[in-house]
């Protein structure tokens, strides 16, 4: 394990066994369908590149990439598209894929965004859930794993942008965040 972490939650064959079925999953549920993958940059980076793979229906793929508008408007859910999709998708079958959902607000802001484009289909695929930490109410159609309050990092989660390339995911240790010092 990466020498600033405290444990792994989640190990390199624990993850490949879990989006291999919810790859196989998303095939059956979108048979016949061609669906379009919306990856929320950067953090599904690692885990759509992983699941498209795995993915058996007809696929494409594109980013976004918003970000907040800081501390005091996060918890207004209010998010700043930095990069919005290449094309309309409209009658298109949408899946969002995202690293993880804490708060809600990014996603309940981004569903509300793409609905109103006028998608075929929109559903939203999460690798990770933090539910404890929710603010805003975000319907998950797939789910990776319920994961506790913890500050984790890797397979695409950073801490100011540094372990999003470990294969596993591990839980960081305060006094590297600046906690428990
Ligand atoms: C993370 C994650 C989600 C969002 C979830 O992105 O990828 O987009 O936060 O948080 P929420 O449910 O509280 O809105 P982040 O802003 O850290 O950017 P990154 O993906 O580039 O790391």
């Amino acid at each position: 394990m990466h020498p600033d972490g405290e444990k792994i939650v989640l190990t390199e064959e624990e993850i490949g066994k879990r989006v291999r079925a919810m790859g196989e999953e998303i095939s059956r549920d979108y048979q016949g369908k061609e669906i379009l993958c919306v990856g929320i940059l950067k953090g599904a980076m690692v885990f759509l590149a992983d699941l498209v793979r795995r993915i058996t229906a007809p696929a494409q793929f594109d980013f976004m990439a918003v970000s907040s508008y800081g501390a005091s408007t996060r918890t207004s859910g209010v998010v700043r598209i930095l990069k919005d999709l290449d094309r309309g998708i409209e009658g298109r079958h949408v899946l969002i894929v995202e690293d993880i959902v804490d708060t809600g607000l990014t996603l309940n802001y981004l569903v509300e965004n793409l609905k109103s484009r006028g998608p075929a289909s929109l559903n939203v695929c999460a690798f990770l859930d933090k539910p404890s930490r929710r603010l805003a109410p975000v319907d998950i159609h797939y789910n990776g794993f319920t994961i506790p309050d913890e500050f984790v990092v890797g397979y695409g989660l950073d801490y100011n942008e540094s372990y999003r390339n470990l294969p596993y995911i591990m839980v960081l240790r305060p006094e590297v965040y600046g906690k428990g010092k």
